[in-house]
């Protein structure tokens, strides 16, 4: 297996997988990936959805605009933020209202925003085990619709779909890697960048 170093490097965004089937105990890693995910107040609001049913990837590539990696990953993990498990044990939202400066978001849209933040980071931790097992994963966040998957899977409205995450073997040639920023682009220098100077 890959060290974490060895996954963040390599990762990319693979669009094309073999039909190949994966093992459920590399369903099982990944999902044990996001498990262990940090989360503020270690609230844990995410939910997945694996998805191997070609007639529900099919389904699912419609609501995810039509991208043809959906339907051929041979698994799709769906991913939501869980607005119930975010804010029920949430002490209140107005602590954060004082960063929003005049025009706050709503109660409504401050719970997804925090609820979706917090899933991001089980989703990486999926997409970074599945790269040091040698899967390929694509982050999906091409979907208008939220009600779509809930109707889809008969859920609750406080599932928020944040990524749906297909999952295979790569096929073809890894691509070369993206451009990326330079460091010195990212790294602010407290007084130089300031509008003083
Ligand atoms: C939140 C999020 C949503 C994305 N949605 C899509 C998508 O809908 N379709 C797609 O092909 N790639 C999607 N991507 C992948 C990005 O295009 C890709 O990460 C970026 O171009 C950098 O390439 P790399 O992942 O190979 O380094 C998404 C990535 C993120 C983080």
């Amino acid at each position: 297996m890959l060290s974490v170093w060895e996954a963040i490097e390599k990762r990319r965004s693979i669009r094309q997988f073999t039909p190949d089937e994966v093992p459920d105990e590399m369903i099982e890693q990944l999902l044990e990936a996001a498990r262990l995910a940090p989360s503020a107040g270690n609230r844990q609001p995410w939910s997945f959805l694996v998805v191997k049913d070609m007639e529900v990837r099919k389904e699912l590539r419609r609501i995810c605009w039509n991208q043809p990696l959906i339907e051929q990953a041979p698994v799709v993990i769906v991913c939501f933020g869980d607005l119930d498990r975010y804010f029920n044990v949430s002490r209140s939202a107005n602590k954060y209202l004082k960063y929003y400066g005049s025009s706050p978001p709503s109660p409504v849209q401050q719970k997804i925003t925090f609820s979706m933040a917090n899933a991001f980071i089980a989703i990486e931790h999926m997409v970074l085990m599945a790269t040091a097992l040698g899967l390929g994963t694509c982050w999906v966040g091409g979907f208008d619709d939220a009600t779509e998957f809930q109707t889809l899977f008969n859920l609750a409205d406080n599932l928020v779909p944040v990524a749906v995450l297909p999952v295979g073997y790569p096929a073809g040639e890894i691509p070369p890697p993206r451009p990326r920023r330079e460091l010195d682009d990212i790294l602010l220098k407290p007084g130089a960048d300031s509008p003083e100077n």
